[in-house]
């Protein structure tokens, strides 16, 4: 069986193609960016919609197929943008339809576990998601995946592109701050703000902004000390989801994952209490839509799909709203 995904949650409109081995045929995509990082809901919109149809192509070259070959159509339905998931549902109900291909309508969070457990071949992991707008540590419990902890109130990645963007280093700021980081030696104390498995990030980002406009403190050391302090906060919070739900493997998705300082921390952590860390490849860490293609395939196998009349979007969608029938 093979399917073709759709994501469109936010900057990323992609098409990928797998089939149930897990083989990713296909992967493709085109990113809406900004000089100065911000978005533009309509411009967004504009940018999905002028190359949805060159990306859509661009995968089925890739993989070498043709829409005879595609059994099922999946896309991501929720959570996200409304501008940008309207495209992409748009996009999915119109070659299901022409192709006469079952639909799947896909939760892009659960994706990211999804494709994780996949690719590592972990059976029931946590998974620390830090993306731009979310940061959660979610694991499987009773048919849902609940969210066990969260930011309470920006995500991680906003964050620091929110500190780049203070200090002009632009868009996006994750992979900037970390190689200042690297030049930084001198710890400075920042709030550390974990409650339970939660986190939260606004507090911080004033007082670094207040930090650095004080010109008391080498920018270098404040990147440092950021990381330091936020990815101890989520290394914190994913250990302790491991030893709330007696799970002892832990998977890592979403664009903040790439970076190596959090990575070098969370297998300490793993290796520590003896549990087996997975860090899928950069390309799969960041938003795609093989993940949406995978998801779709196997929640099909288990008897999911909607019609194209009713295959909706759901902004706010929780992933903890999602029932599980398909482990
Ligand atoms: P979502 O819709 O899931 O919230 P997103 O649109 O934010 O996703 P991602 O690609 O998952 O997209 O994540 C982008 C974020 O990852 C940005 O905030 C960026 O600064 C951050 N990022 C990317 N690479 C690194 C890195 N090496 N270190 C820290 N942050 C990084
Ligand atoms: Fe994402």
């Amino acid at each position: 069986m093979i399917c073709l995904g759709i994501e469109s949650t936010a900057h990323t409109f992609g098409v990928g193609i797998v089939n149930d081995k897990g083989q990713i045929l296909a992967n493709e995509k085109d990113a809406y960016t900004t000089k100065s990082g911000g978005l533009i809901p309509n411009k967004l919109a504009e940018h999905h919609v002028e190359c949805c149809d060159a990306v859509w192509k661009n995968a089925l070259r890739k993989a070498k197929l043709s829409m005879k070959d595609i059994d099922v159509v999946s896309y991501s339905a929720s959570p996200g943008l409304g501008h940008a998931l309207r495209i992409g549902a748009m996009f999915a109900r119109s070659i299901a339809k022409i192709y006469k291909k079952p639909l799947v309508g896909c939760n892009h969070c659960i994706a990211h576990l999804e494709i994780g457990r996949m690719i590592s071949r972990a059976k029931d992991p946590v998974l620390l998601y830090v993306s731009g707008v979310n940061t959660q540590v979610i694991a499987y419990e009773s048919g849902k995946y609940r969210i066990f902890g969260e930011t309470l109130d920006q995500g991680i990645g906003n964050f620091l592109d929110s500190f780049a963007r203070h200090i002009g280093l632009g868009f996006p700021g994750g992979p900037k701050i970390a190689e200042l980081a690297k030049k930084g030696k001198n710890y400075i104390e920042l709030p550390y703000t974990v409650k339970g498995m939660d986190v939260s990030f606004g507090g911080l980002l004033t007082n670094v902004k207040q930090k650095y406009d004080s010109g008391k403190y080498k920018v270098e050391d404040i990147c440092f000390s950021i990381q330091e302090t936020v990815f101890a906060m989520l290394t914190e919070v994913s250990e302790r989801a491991l030893a709330h739900c007696n799970k002892d493997e832990l998977v890592l998705g979403g664009g903040v994952a790439c970076n190596t300082r959090l990575q070098e921390m969370v297998k300490i952590m793993c290796s520590e209490r003896k549990a087996k860390c997975y860090i899928p490849e950069n390309r799969l860490l960041v938003d795609n839509a093989a993940m949406i293609a995978w998801l779709g395939l196997i929640m099909f196998k288990a008897g999911n799909s909607v019609k194209p009349k009713e295959a909706g979007i759901n902004p706010y969608e929780r992933t903890d709203d999602v029932r599980v029938n398909w482990r």
